[in-house]
């Protein structure tokens, strides 16, 4: 994604001055993104023929803090990309009013106007900060063939994924639901065509895409930063030996102590019943344009009788990936594992990576569980409101229901502890 030329100078001048740019400023808070040595991780300041050019890369949102810690690989749990498109178009629009003769300038320019103007567009965005709308990259595939966006686009909200053992997962399918053909190096850029690349550049890039995705291959998990209880993590895999391997596998290590990454399964709608708003963004008009686009040997979908339902992801580094189920819906593994009726229905993702926030006991993000304090109520007045640094499940998209194994399967409490324990060591 590329803002519009030499905006970025504005940007350096305020990290000169260190305005904005320590944590928790206004790039952090208001657009989730992430910061590290007071600079935008992922964000490049790259001349171009005269030019100086802005680049939001992969790792604005493959990358993220858990427990305090920085994790590559992991998905950006505070990624607002509708406020990032709101703000951006009415910079780039101001900025664009500055006369100016160069062709170049107004090319790109244009471009970046266009996808700030689809990245707010209301109807296509995501609502809360850490969801990111899939939607997004279908409108490319509407646009170069010149087709009209539909009403009742949809939204097609989630979390971004992990991506350590991305090497296997691809062999089953690309993203959330598998739908995409990941053993092709297409889909993975799919956000910069939407973001103003052009077919041509992709075709030149192919070899370095492919090596870019081999070495996204090889990234390892994070190992859990606490101290963690063997013995009761030992009473744990085997509780998920009977429980859960069926659909997540088993976790073996090589010789070296690394994870030996394996492939993941889909599971039907109907047996894992979580939201399927994200389902709705594959439609039959959806699938007739990815045949007929212009990189369709590279774009194209995995054939399967029934596409609704998810692929059950493989759990290494788990420990780091909460908020849970695809659209981070579950705040910590305690809640997922438990019936999906006493499961938080209001959480604040404010620093949501920092250590404080991190929940220890239940495995995952530390929310306010004390529905009679002040501070709950207010917390839930914000949410009805629709501020998006707040999660609430009564959003579109944000069910927080579905995946009740182990409540079905009459874990108790003692059982859930050392389930979690064991997860922990993955
Ligand atoms: C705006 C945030 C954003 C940016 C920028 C971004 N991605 Fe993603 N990425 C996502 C989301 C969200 C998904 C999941 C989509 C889904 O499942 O529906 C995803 C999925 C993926 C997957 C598939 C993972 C899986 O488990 O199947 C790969 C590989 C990937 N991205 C690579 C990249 C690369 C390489 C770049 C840079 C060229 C990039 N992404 C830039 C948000 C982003
Ligand atoms: C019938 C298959 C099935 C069984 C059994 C199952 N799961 Fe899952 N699991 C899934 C699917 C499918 C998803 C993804 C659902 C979604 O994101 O909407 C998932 C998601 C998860 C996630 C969230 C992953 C993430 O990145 O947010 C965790 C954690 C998890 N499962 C743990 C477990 C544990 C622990 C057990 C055993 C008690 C278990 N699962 C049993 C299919 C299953």
């Amino acid at each position: 994604m590329v803002i519009s030329p030499d905006m970025v100078r504005l940007y350096d001048a305020l990290k000169q001055k260190g305005i904005g740019v320590s944590d928790y400023g206004l790039l952090n808070k208001r657009w989730g993104l992430n910061l590290k040595d007071k600079q935008i991780k992922g964000f490049f300041s790259i001349p171009y023929k005269k030019m100086q050019m802005g680049v939001l890369g992969c790792v604005a949102c493959h990358s993220a803090k858990a427990a305090g810690q920085y994790i590559v690989g992991l998905g950006n749990k505070n990624i607002d990309v509708g406020m990032i498109g709101k703000d951006a178009y009415l910079a780039q629009f101001l900025w664009g009013m500055l006369p100016r003769k160069n062709p170049e300038f107004k090319k790109i320019h244009k471009n970046a106007v266009k996808f700030t103007s689809v990245l707010k567009d209301k109807n296509i965005n995501n609502l809360t900060q850490g969801l990111v709308p899939t939607s997004l990259v279908k409108t490319w595939f509407y646009e170069i063939q010149g087709k009209k966006i539909p009403k009742n686009f949809g939204r097609g909200q989630v979390k971004v994924p992990h991506l350590w053992g991305y090497g296997e997962k691809r062999k089953s399918g690309s993203f959330w639901d598998g739908f995409a053909d990941g053993r092709l190096p297409g889909w993975a850029v799919a956000v910069e065509l939407r973001g103003g690349q052009s077919v041509e550049n992709i075709r030149k890039m192919l070899d370095k895409i492919h090596h870019a995705e081999d070495l996204l291959s090889d990234l390892l998990p994070p190992k859990y930063p606490f101290k963690i209880d063997y013995t009761l993590a030992i009473k744990g895999r085997k509780l998920f030996n009977k429980t859960c391997y069926k659909c997540h596998g088993t976790y073996e290590k090589d010789i070296y102590d690394l994870p030996i990454y394996k492939t993941v399964k889909f599971i039907p709608l109907k047996v894992v019943k979580t939201d399927e708003e994200r389902l709705n963004f594959v439609t039959e008009d959806f699938l007739r344009l990815i045949q007929t686009n212009p990189l369709n040997d590279i774009l194209t979908y995995v054939s399967r009788p029934n596409r609704r339902g998810y692929v059950a992801p493989r759990l290494e580094g788990i420990w780091s990936r909460f908020p849970y189920l695809h659209n981070a819906s579950v705040p910590t593994l305690y809640d997922l594992l438990s019936s999906s009726k006493d499961r938080p229905i209001v959480f604040d993702l404010y620093k949501s990576g920092q250590r404080n926030r991190f929940d220890e006991k239940k495995g995952g993000l530390l929310v306010n569980r004390d529905i009679n304090s002040s501070s709950y109520k207010r917390l839930l007045k914000n949410a009805k409101k629709g501020k998006r640094f707040i999660y609430y499940t009564g959003r579109v998209g944000h069910g927080n229901f579905g995946h009740e194994y182990s409540f079905y399967s009459k874990l108790n409490h003692e059982d859930r502890i050392a389930l979690i324990e064991y997860l922990k060591t993955l």
